[in-house]
């Protein structure tokens, strides 16, 4: 029984027409006498009737114990509902089929959790989704979610094709680079004691790729990377990347404005206004204390290190002595904020190497906290102008050196929006999306532990040019042609200009990452030597493609958007990967397990 129609096709049009279609059971219910079988495709549902006096005792049973879930093939006549029968729900809600044939294709058994339940989200635990993903993914809103993602890659690529673009794969199985994340290895058979290392971006190739000449590079690339895993992290993820010739940071802007407004056009038909906000590093943490601000909403940080210089509260004062700065934040509307909340913010305080948190309740007309009393008069007075303080609010303090001090509060500003969310005291639209580039990132940040720097985003990033002469003798002050797109606080995708000149390379490699030069030979050789023939100027940037269709599909975790996901231990729950091997298999590739393994899949 070949389908006639899909289950979201069936029109009044159709009706007097014998249909064939096949699909899975979406309910079956026994309604006085009469079985309706709501049959559903990935397209949609249609509902059959079956009617006692159309069938043997037998057949009309079957049909009435099919299980929700089974796959069946369904024969019968388009007819009109009954006047008051009409489900306006759904597209094919005006018609049903009246069933006179039917085949089982597949019987399913008690389902571990109902397919149909659209709260099955909240109700399973992730766990049980990800075990049965297959069930999990006909829920209609991982279909849709899958849909999207889909849809947005065919966008993406005709975007790409019609700006110029070749889209290049690049390998799989790379070499081992000290830089970044750490690695996922792959031992190699033929040479024991080697190994191949998964990509954590294409970063090399595509650049070794403008050294090829193609000028202009895209890829939807698998990348690796053995990292704690969050909600917006996976260890295998999908980047849009990209990489350009003969090109400045504003054709970058200016190309991946056009792509995201192409992007949000075609999976939400939204028009998305450009050129996008740009703020610069500094100016991110001055205001939000985070370098991919949620700019949705305000609760701003304000300085107040001139007002608290020589200040009687010893916190304060000794701080801005030693160099440091004084911040607040008002969230407005927080002076109940519990004893617990305020504990939570103290922890992140103190996260940060902090003693503490310095907070104000300004509650009955009062200020109430422990430390106003060694605050002056004009201390105050500054306090309520410049943070507009009003009945209600809670003040936040950060004294400490400026990084960790805008720091802190950008973690304490996104704690207080998340309480008055759930207060209903701030709402953010779901339809509200605020991009933003951030621009002129120091290029190198300094690692106190290990006393030495590295590179704030990856050691092939260009330095603004006017900066160069600052590498040698202050290379703190030196800016990355580095930029950031940002979309409601969530950090979409990185790129920059890179260096093309080798011995700039070099230098950055030995002189300030302090990276031994035998070992930049062994690591980076290659892309030193390609530099010399001919390497045109360049850049580029990635997008994290699952982060995208997160933040289309308006889901916080990027699980709910790849078809096979890991867990945050990195396990898939499904397949029980990773898994032990045979000892044949690590003999042949010249391993000998020190531990022994957790049973687990093939006994070791
Ligand atoms: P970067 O490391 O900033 O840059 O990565 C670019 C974007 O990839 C996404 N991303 C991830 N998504 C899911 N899971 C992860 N574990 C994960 N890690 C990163 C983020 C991030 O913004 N080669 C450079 C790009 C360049 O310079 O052109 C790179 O990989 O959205
Ligand atoms: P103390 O003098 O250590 O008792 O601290 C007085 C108040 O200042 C307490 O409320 C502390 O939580 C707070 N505090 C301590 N260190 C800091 C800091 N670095 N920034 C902001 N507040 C702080």
């Amino acid at each position: 029984m070949k389908r006639t129609h899909h289950c979201n096709e069936l029109r009044p049009a159709h009706i007097g027409q014998t249909v064939t279609l096949s699909g899975w059971v979406h309910s079956n219910r026994d309604l006085g006498g009469l079985i309706f079988i709501d049959i559903r495709d990935r397209e949609g549902r249609t509902q059959t009737v079956f009617d006692p006096s159309d069938w043997t005792k037998e057949l009309f049973e079957q049909a009435a114990t099919l299980r929700s879930e089974s796959v069946v093939s369904i024969t019968g006549k388009v007819r009109q509902r009954p006047a008051g029968t009409n489900n306006a729900k759904i597209p094919t809600g005006e018609v049903e089929v009246m069933a006179q044939s039917f085949e089982v294709l597949n019987m399913a058994e008690v389902l571990p959790f109902p397919v149909d339940d659209p709260e099955v989200a909240n109700k399973v635990n992730e766990e049980l989704r990800l075990q049965y993903r297959y069930l999990d993914l006909r829920r209609p809103e991982m279909a849709r979610n899958l849909r999207t993602r889909s849809k947005v890659a065919t966008a993406i690529r005709v975007f790409m094709d019609e700006q110029g673009f070749l889209e290049v794969e690049t390998p799989t199985l790379f070499k081992s680079t000290p830089e970044g994340a750490r690695e996922f290895l792959v031992p190699n058979r033929r040479e024991p004691g080697t190994f191949y290392a998964l990509p954590q971006s294409p970063q090399q190739f595509k650049q070794i790729l403008m050294v090829a000449g193609v000028e202009k590079y895209f890829q939807l690339a698998r990348c690796y990377r053995d990292e704690d895993l969050r909600a917006d992290r996976q260890p295998e993820f999908t980047q849009v990347d990209i990489e350009m010739s003969f090109i400045e940071r504003e054709d970058i802007y200016a190309l991946i404005e056009g792509l995201l407004q192409r992007v949000w056009k075609t999976a939400l038909n939204v028009d998305v206004p450009t050129p996008f906000k740009r703020i610069s590093f500094e100016e991110a943490l001055n205001r939000y204390g985070i370098d991919k601000p949620d700019a949705r909403f305000g609760m701003e940080l304000v300085d107040f290190t001139e007002e608290f210089k020589g200040s009687k509260f010893g916190v304060f004062g000794k701080c801005i002595e030693g160099g440091g700065v004084v911040k607040a934040i008002n969230a407005r509307g927080l002076a109940g904020a519990t004893q617990g909340q305020i504990e939570t913010m103290t922890e992140t305080a103190k996260g940060f190497g902090a003693k503490g948190l310095a907070y104000i309740k300004i509650e009955n007309g009062e200020w109430k906290s422990p430390i106003v009393k060694f605050f002056s008069d004009a201390e105050k007075a500054a306090l309520t102008t410049k943070l507009q303080i009003q009945e209600g609010d809670l003040i936040l303090f950060a004294a400490d050196q400026w990084l960790n001090a805008c720091e802190i509060l950008g973690k304490i500003r996104l704690y207080c929006a998340d309480v008055l969310k759930t207060q209903g005291k701030l709402t953010i639209p779901a339809d509200q999306f605020n991009f933003l580039w951030v621009i002129e990132f120091p290029l190198l940040g300094f690692d106190r532990e290990n006393n030495r720097w590295y590179s704030s985003h990856h050691p092939f990033t260009a330095p603004v040019t006017d900066d160069i002469p600052f590498l040698k003798t202050d290379p703190k002050k030196v800016r990355g042609q580095h930029y950031d797109i940002v979309v409601n606080g969530v950090e979409l995708g990185g790129g920059s200009i890179r260096i093309h000149q080798p011995d700039v390379q070099k230098t950055i490699f030995e002189e300030l990452l302090q990276i031994p030069p035998d070992m930049v030979q062994a690591r980076f050789g290659y892309m030193l030597e390609a530099f010399k023939y001919g390497a045109p100027p360049h850049g580029g940037i990635a997008l994290g493609f699952d982060r995208l269709i997160a933040i289309l599909c308006n889901t916080p975790s990027i699980r709910d958007v790849i078809a096979f996901p890991k867990t945050a231990k990195g396990t898939c729950l499904m397949t029980d990967s990773p898994s032990t091997v045979e000892p044949k298999q690590l003999r042949d590739l010249h391993i000998e397990l020190k531990v022994k393994p957790v049973a687990s899949g093939i006994p070791a």
